[in-house]
């Protein structure tokens, strides 16, 4: 069964821009529901611990650099189908691939600097959301 939780990161090129507030605008309305947010300031260390499984691609020096340039926003999100349907409104990796009206379409200057991430499965979901939040800052119930 699909989880219903997903992870997704403002990247600084979000923050940088100051399109923090539309995007997750946009996110809300697709009809997820923040569970978690905080801003954070990751070094390159900690963004080489989230980006792990990228340690071999040739990518990886770079986009933890990038990564550490300055703040980002992690946010746990909750909606049925939560990691499939993120995906679908951010849209491909490089935005120049990414449909029309997708967020990375909207706002993403390329492939290294895509304004988001999102958890591409239920168990890296789950690992990702690990990596910026502890169980107490989770809300367990949105009332
Ligand atoms: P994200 O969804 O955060 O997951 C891994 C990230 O690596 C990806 O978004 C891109 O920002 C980055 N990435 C993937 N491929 C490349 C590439 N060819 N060059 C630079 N960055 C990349």
């Amino acid at each position: 069964m699909a989880s219903n939780r997903t992870l997704t990161i403002l990247k600084p090129d979000c923050v940088l821009k100051g399109k923090e507030g539309e995007v997750i605008a946009q996110i809300q309305k697709a009809g997820f529901k923040i569970i978690a947010m905080k801003m954070v300031r990751l070094t390159p260390a900690t963004a080489g611990g989230f980006y792990e499984v990228h340690k071999e691609r040739p990518f990886y020096g770079e986009l933890c650099e990038f990564m550490s340039s300055g703040p980002c926003v992690p946010i746990i999100l909750e909606k049925e189908n939560a990691v499939a349907d993120f995906r679908k409104l951010i849209g491909a990796t490089d935005p120049a691939e990414a449909e029309e009206g997708t967020i990375r379409k909207l706002y993403a200057d390329s492939k290294a600097e895509n304004i988001v991430h999102g958890s591409d499965s239920d168990e890296n979901a789950q690992i990702e959301s690990a990596y910026f939040f502890a169980k107490s800052e989770e809300v367990a119930n949105l009332g």
